[in-house]
């Protein structure tokens, strides 16, 4: 799994790799709605806080929160974003969340037609139908004319895409002259200048994460900025909350070992017990400082 540079073609996804994607998603998301409620991804946290599900589902919130304070997105009416993509979207947690709290319109993709659906059906529930609409489509080809959107938003997606080249420079096609894109997301650390590749235990271990999670070769936070760079994004930032991430992991683990998290699992189907099982290496790979979480922010040249 060595990380690619921005001056190497990117490795062929691997073959099957969006159905599967599709798959787990499809399969799992009911499940992780039942116990964590609409947010698929880790809690921002000050150290040592958390001991209910309540301050973790408020970690998540504040995770969007921090992201979007990061990237300075404002609050002005005048200046708030209108509209919002949420790339790689589950089931619409940061969509409705968006929308709600800049009154905006948001468009989210997704490859899991589950995820679309029970997405769809909450932001209906939620009187939200009219702001909110989710669907089935590729991050990276998207299915949406250049320079529409005013915040560009992937939330622990990144991962997932196997030409991470491809997949910022859509989110940077689809953002409007002046727009903001926000990207948190799964990374691995930089390397030492001596360094050609990661440590063939680091290769290991990431290998074993990618094979339950269907991802494919994961990039470095210097790879990110580099392609930002490349595609002359502007106010290119980045940051590693991989200390404020901490305690997210042993709570999904804590949570599938309780009763319910257990039966749920049994019957959920053996991708998600797979995705399970590996659980504990992300809190490894994040100990030995190999796994980093990463939020990336750049905005579009152009009028703001
Ligand atoms: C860990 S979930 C994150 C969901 C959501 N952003 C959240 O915070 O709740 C990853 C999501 O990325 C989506 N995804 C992965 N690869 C994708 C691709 N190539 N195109 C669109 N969505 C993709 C999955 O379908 C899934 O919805």
């Amino acid at each position: 799994m060595a990380s690619p540079t921005t001056a190497q073609a990117p490795a062929p996804a691997p073959p099957g790799l969006k159905e599967g994607i599709a798959g787990l998603y499809d399969e799992s998301s009911g499940l992780w709605e039942s116990i964590w409620g609409d947010h698929m991804h880790h809690g921002f946290y000050d150290s040592g806080e958390a001991a209910s599900m309540a301050d973790h589902r408020r970690a998540q919130i504040r995770m969007i929160e921090e992201a979007l304070a990061f990237a300075a997105v404002p609050d002005d009416p005048e200046k708030k974003p209108k509209t919002v993509v949420d790339v790689g979207c589950g089931i619409g947690g940061s969509s409705r969340y968006l929308a709600k709290k800049y009154g905006a319109q948001c468009k989210g993709i997704t490859l899991s037609p589950v995820q679309a659906e029970r997405g769809n059906a909450l932001a209906a529930a939620q009187g939200l139908s009219d702001q909110v609409s989710l669907q089935v489509a590729d991050a990276l080809e998207q299915p949406f004319p250049d320079g529409q959107f005013d915040l560009v938003w992937s939330m622990e997606s990144g991962e997932h895409m196997p030409d991470k080249s491809k997949f910022v420079s859509e989110l940077a096609r689809v953002a409007a002259p002046g727009g903001t894109i926000i990207i948190v997301t799964w990374c691995h650390r930089n390397l030492e200048p001596s360094e050609t590749s990661l440590k063939p235990d680091e290769l290991n271990l990431l290998k074993r994460i990618c094979d339950a999670y269907y991802l494919p070769d994961w990039c470095s936070p210097s790879d990110y900025v580099s392609i930002a760079k490349s595609l002359s994004l502007e106010d290119v930032k980045t940051a590693d909350w991989s200390e404020n991430v901490a305690p997210f992991w042993p709570a999904v683990i804590k949570s599938a070992l309780t009763w319910k998290g257990i039966t749920s699992l049994l019957t959920s189907g053996w991708k998600t017990i797979r995705g399970a099982m590996v659980m504990p290496l992300m809190i490894q790979g994040y100990k030995k400082g190999l796994i980093k979480f990463t939020i990336i922010t750049c905005r579009k040249p152009g009028a703001a």
